[in-house]
């Protein structure tokens, strides 16, 4: 489906299920399919909503990147379907669009899913990685890019015993236009820290990612909602940064349960 926002902006989306409405909001090089295995298993829980960002899958391919333009993006969505509130899942930049949402949008956050993602801005070493990345797409394109980026998006036992997920994860990444994968990886390394927000974030919060991530470990996950007040974290054994993909039942298991226990909320 189609959203038209009112900037003239396309946002393409996938919805499943009926309820509290539930924004999943996808990292990067990603698309909502990367949300297939909660369409699926969460759709008893929420209205599930999963749009690709912009630039990104069936999307306006259209500055400006940056995780605030993102976030109001997702507002406009919001607004475009008469939404008022929803619970805001996003994983790893996802993740930095939902603090993004929290700081410019409150009211609009009714709950937080905050998968395999971190609250700290880039580093200058991250940010460096992120011109080489840059350069690397300029010279060779997405489908380089996607095999070079998966080992660091899987668990190794995810690539041992799951090859036709590693196709899908590596299908999706090279699928990404090139130019939205560089405005993001600027609007990333642009990001303000959110670390000053954590601890005034006022709306129950689950904090989940996998226990073989190397990108935002599960020492980041614990130090982070460690800090939010109303919050819980899950570790999901034999998954890397991709936990709702690779470890799809155990990813719905403990978001079901936090949004069942929203409604005594
Ligand atoms: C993501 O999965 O969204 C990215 O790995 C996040 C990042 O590069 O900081």
């Amino acid at each position: 489906m189609i959203a038209l926002l009112p900037d003239g902006l396309k946002l393409a989306y996938e919805e499943a299920g009926s309820g509290t409405p539930m924004l999943l909001v996808h990292g990067w090089p990603h698309d909502h399919t990367m949300w297939s295995g909660q369409l699926g298993g969460l759709a008893t829980y929420a209205r599930l909503l999963a749009p690709d960002l912009r630039g990104v899958g069936a999307s306006t391919v259209r500055g400006p990147y940056t995780i605030d333009q993102y976030a109001d993006d997702l507002i406009g969505f919001l607004d475009s379907l008469g939404i008022a509130r929803a619970v805001v899942c996003g994983l790893s930049m996802g993740g930095y669009i939902a603090f993004a949402m929290l700081r410019r949008h409150r009211d609009r956050v009714r709950a937080l899913v905050l998968a395999d993602t971190r609250a700290t801005a880039d580093t200058d070493e991250a940010r460096a990685n992120r011109a080489k990345l840059i350069a690397s797409i300029e010279q060779e394109g997405m489908t380089a890019l996607a095999e070079r980026q998966l080992p660091s998006m899987l668990a190794s036992s995810t690539i041992e015993r799951h090859p036709s997920l590693v196709d899908t994860v590596r299908r999706m990444m090279a699928s990404v236009p090139p130019e939205g994968a560089i405005g993001a990886l600027r609007a990333m390394a642009e990001r303000p820290d959110s670390t000053p927000l954590l601890d005034t974030i006022d709306v129950p919060t689950l904090v989940v990612g996998g226990a073989e991530d190397t990108i935002t470990t599960p020492d980041v996950l614990r130090r982070m909602a460690a800090v939010i007040p109303n919050s819980r974290v899950e570790i999901l054994e034999q998954s890397g940064h991709l936990s709702p993909l690779e470890r799809p039942a155990a990813f719905n298991h403990v978001v079901g349960e936090f949004l069942g226990a929203l409604l005594y909320d």
